[in-house]
């Protein structure tokens, strides 16, 4: 592969911001410097007049994934050509142990799905039958595997929850190995019960998934995770955090000293409930869990973001269509009778950096270092991957963004590359948009067009998660 030159950016790190040229050679970051001159056969892009970032990482999505009854629509291959149109080069994706099954299954079945990725991948281990073989699996998993994060949930009985006891043992072994836990945390007994209630009084449309998942109960649920992770002496990692009451918790924690961490997502700081009374059962696209939340949900999530209480913004992409007209298995369709029948998830890898940017830089809720700190350099450092990716340095992965900060452009899902055939943010005018992207400095994404390939991602070992605090 030829050598890469981009040439006279702005380049942005969580700490830097400075005009150079930066080479890459055999993937990684060979030189940076002022008037870099070279000989034939270097590719030179010209980045004058834009930022220059190290790529975007998401640390959650659902690729290619059987959730209860339905299947996600994106395969590695779509979801991550749309993530690299979104500025994103590495994610790291949740495989699963399947019921009776071992976790070692679950990430061998996992390879195989993840073998048309377009970018970098790495997994985390959803654990839904936590017996001593799959404890002691665990440990094969962190240390021949690289996979040093675990996920458990609190949610969706008889589907993915698993008990306290069951999340203490978790929480024990990733601890002897390097490993964090991750955790989707709400009270999903109470939450069935209200649930149950709501669709037995007739109250059957897309607004009572928010109604009967109250934020109290993610509050009950973060705050109870916490105890038992301090029990354990393991660093933890909340999942799509939306609730102001889960923060607080978390904040207490960290005051504490305690290696307690959290993410949000784009949907939880910019979209409140008010989505789902859109007529045509068009608030199914938003029947996501946690639910949108209120605005002082999401002033409370824009101060986390600034005390560092909230260190990543990922985008939980669990893509499903919103019309049965695609062939796909089971869409959002599948709940006009009954909100809980709605498959639970949306899209959201191709729009992450450019709604961000222009809601958090362009309005000054975040300045530019903290845009690519929680966009690439935090998740790097949560889940063992920095400083081979999440910034511009010598020896990284020559993993780059380059943006026009002042670019207006309007989001249409038309124009997107997921399979999902909706935007969480469609219609949206937003400043700031991608013009290429560098995967090891290769050019994968030239404006509308695409370079890359299905099957040039590479599988990434990671080392020890939730060391940083
Ligand atoms: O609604 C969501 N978030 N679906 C994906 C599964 C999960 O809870 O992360
Ligand atoms: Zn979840
Ligand atoms: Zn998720």
């Amino acid at each position: 592969m030829p050598a890469t030159l981009i040439k006279n950016g702005r380049i942005i790190t969580a700490v830097d911001d400075y005009v150079a040229d930066i080479l890459v050679e055999d993937g990684r970051i060979k030189l940076i410097g002022r008037n870099v001159e070279v000989g034939g056969g270097v590719e030179v892009h010209d980045a004058s007049g834009l930022l220059v970032f190290p790529g975007g990482i998401d640390v959650h999505t659902h690729l290619d994934w059987e959730f209860g009854v339905a299947k996600t629509v994106d395969t590695f291959g779509t979801g991550t050509m749309a993530a690299a149109f979104g500025g994103t080069t590495t994610l790291i994706d949740f495989a699963n142990q399947d019921h009776g099954k071992s976790p070692i299954a679950g990430i061998e079945n996992w390879h195989s799905r993840s073998k048309s990725a377009c970018i970098d991948v790495g997994a985390h281990m959803i654990m839904l039958d936590v017996n001593d073989q799959a404890l002691a699996d665990m440990k094969i998993l962190m240390s021949r595997e690289g996979v040093t994060s675990f996920k458990v949930f609190t949610a969706y009985p008889g589907v993915l929850m698993v008990d306290d006891g069951a999340i203490f043992k978790t929480m024990r072994t990733a601890g002897t190995g390097g490993g964090m836990v991750c955790v989707h945390a709400e009270n999903g007994g109470v939450i069935d019960v209200l649930v149950k209630e709501a669709v037995a009084s007739g109250n059957i449309g897309p607004k009572y998934h928010a109604i009967t998942r109250p934020s109290l109960m993610e509050g009950e649920a973060t705050h109870r995770i916490i105890c038992i992770a301090e029990l354990a002496e393991v660093p933890v990692y909340f999942v799509h955090l939306s609730a102001k009451e889960a923060l607080s918790s978390v904040s207490e924690a960290r005051d504490r000293g305690i290696p307690v961490h959290a993410e949000t997502c784009p949907h939880y700081l910019f979209l409140g409930p008010e989505e789902y009374d859109r007529p045509n059962f068009e608030g199914a696209k938003y029947v996501l869990t946690p639910p949108l939340r209120t605005h002082d949900h999401h002033d409370a999530l824009w101060r986390g973001l600034k005390t560092s209480d909230l260190q990543v913004i990922s985008t939980d992409h669990c893509p499903f269509c919103f019309s049965d007209n695609k062939g796909m298995i089971y869409s959002k369709q599948q709940g006009r009778d009954s909100f809980a029948k709605i498959p639970n998830g949306g899209p959201g890898l191709e729009t992450r950096l450019p709604v961000v940017f222009d809601g958090g830089v362009h309005k000054q809720k975040m300045t530019l270092n903290r845009f690519v700190e929680v966009m690439s350099t935090g998740p790097a450092k949560l889940f063992g991957l920095f400083p081979k990716k999440g910034t511009i340095a010598v020896g990284s992965d020559g993993d780059i963004v380059l943006f026009d900060p002042n670019e207006s452009w309007t989001i249409r899902a038309g124009e997107h590359h997921s399979r999902s055939d909706y935007s969480l943010f469609e219609g949206r005018t937003v400043k700031g948009r991608v013009k290429k992207v560098f995967l090891r400095g290769q050019c994968i994404v030239d404006g509308p067009k695409w370079l890359g390939r299905e099957g040039m991602g590479q599988y990434l070992k990671r080392g020890a998660s939730g060391t940083v605090f």
